[in-house]
């Protein structure tokens, strides 16, 4: 018999990969008009960088012994035979541009932010997913903790701008090259004793990566590291002044923090200063942005010695965030409009009061009254104007606000009409 060539099983998208739907993608389009708001009001600017780069950028970077670096990410040889990879971050990427580019000898202090999708291949869940979308800020070429303060004052600022709060900012110091390689020994000392007690991945961690030990979801490993040092008590003088200064300039900018001395993050290229929003509301999912100091970075990837800080905030973390704050987008006004003569009336006013800025919808069929208020509830309009004949005689018609009830009189001319909208 002959093999059936063709079948009606439609094809799906990828495990991971989603769809950004109309709904959603008005969320999307607030996170980033307000991302690029707040950004340039502390000097950023733009950068793009390509989403696939050689696999050797993120293995030097991120750290061979990272998850993300080991089992995480999408990398294949291409039709070249070059070894290249979907980019897990954004960092990297832009640290190459800036050394390819120079861009640091133009003017020594970078301010960069970048917003677009990264790849990495996790179990999918709420809040995670294989391709996701990543906003991100990054400064090169200031040491001094005041930057650290004021790039976490963005943050804070981007997210009471979205009208997100909840969230607390949680900061540690991870040390620098002097001092991290013995704590890493102090806290190996430690673990020694517990190793029959951690999960296979912290076992395997306890050489590799002893410190990511300290952020296993695991009950028994957090059991089994509760009283573990941690790197705060164990950091060198110079480490120690710098978190010390960098809670001073947060208290002087109001930023509210607290001290978090179990984080440790996934990617291997931190000093000092380490940081992560937190939510409560996304289950295991809760970093919703998360960055820190990189003072080794630019110089590990060929660069010269300079320090670099930054973050990256999740974009449908973000989204979800919102959608639990009740944002919506409606339309600023509806026109129901009641006989030939009143819908092209409202065709007329909806076409000139678009061209005023506003959201105009109306309906193009001629139906009945009700079911256009029914459409104007459906779409969560903030006014509806009815325009009948007695409104077409009188050119004037009764504006309704539709959260309060509120109904106005106003005359049929866009300009009157938008003031009113503009309340
Ligand atoms: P990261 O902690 O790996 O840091 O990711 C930053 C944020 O991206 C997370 O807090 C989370 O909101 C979001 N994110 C990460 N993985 C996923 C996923 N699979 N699905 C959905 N959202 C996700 C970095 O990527 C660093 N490059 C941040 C940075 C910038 N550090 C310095 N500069």
């Amino acid at each position: 018999m002959l093999a059936k060539r063709c079948c009606n099983v439609s094809i799906t998208a990828i495990k991971g990969f989603n769809d950004i739907l109309p709904g959603e993608v008005e969320k999307w389009q607030h996170i980033e008009a307000s991302a690029r708001d707040v950004f340039s009001r502390y000097g950023f600017a733009e950068i793009r960088v390509p989403i696939m780069e050689k696999t050797e950028l993120f293995a030097r970077s991120i750290g061979d012994v990272t998850d993300i670096v080991e089992k995480e990410m999408y990398s294949f040889v291409d039709k070249g035979e070059n070894r290249v990879t979907l980019r897990p971050e954004g960092t990297a990427g832009v640290i190459r541009a800036l050394i390819e580019n120079r861009l640091y000898a133009a003017d020594p202090v970078s301010k960069l932010f970048y917003m677009g999708p990264m790849f990495r291949y996790e179990r999918p869940q709420k809040g995670r997913y294989r391709q996701f979308h990543q906003i991100g800020a990054e400064i090169t070429g200031i040491a001094d903790p005041k930057v650290d303060a004021q790039i976490l004052t963005m943050l804070r600022h981007l997210f009471d701008e979205l009208g997100i709060t909840e969230p607390s900012l949680e900061i540690n110091s991870l040390g620098c090259p002097k001092c991290r390689p013995q704590y890493r020994e102090t806290l190996q000392a430690f673990l020694r004793n517990r190793i029959a007690s951690l999960c296979p991945d912290c076992t395997r961690r306890f050489d590799t990566n002893p410190l990511r030990v300290l952020d296993c979801k695991v009950e028994r490993c957090k059991a089994a590291t509760a009283d573990a040092p941690a790197m705060l008590e164990n950091l060198c003088p110079p480490c120690a002044g710098h978190f010390e200064a960098v809670q001073e300039f947060l208290q002087l900018a109001g930023t509210a923090y607290r001290i978090n001395r179990r984080m440790v993050r996934g990617l291997d290229y931190y000093t000092r200063t380490t940081f992560e929003l937190v939510t409560g509301l996304l289950g295991s999912q809760s970093a919703v942005a998360a960055g820190g100091r990189y003072d080794g970075l630019v110089a590990d990837l060929g660069g010269p010695a300079i320090p670099g800080i930054g973050f990256a905030m999740g974009v449908e973390r973000i989204s979800l965030l919102l959608e639990a704050a009740g944002f919506s987008k409606p339309a600023d006004l509806f026109i129901v409009a009641l006989g030939d003569a009143a819908g092209k009336k409202a065709f007329q006013l909806m076409c000139r009061i678009q061209r005023l800025g506003f959201a105009v919808e109306l309906d193009y069929d001629g139906k009945s009254m009700k079911s256009q208020m029914r459409r104007a509830d459906k779409l969560a309009c903030r006014y509806t104007l009815i325009v009948g004949e007695t409104e077409l005689a009188t050119n004037r018609a009764p504006l309704k606000e539709m959260a309060t009830g509120s109904q106005t009189e106003v005359p049929l001319v866009p300009e009157s009409i938008v003031l009113q909208l503009q309340r």
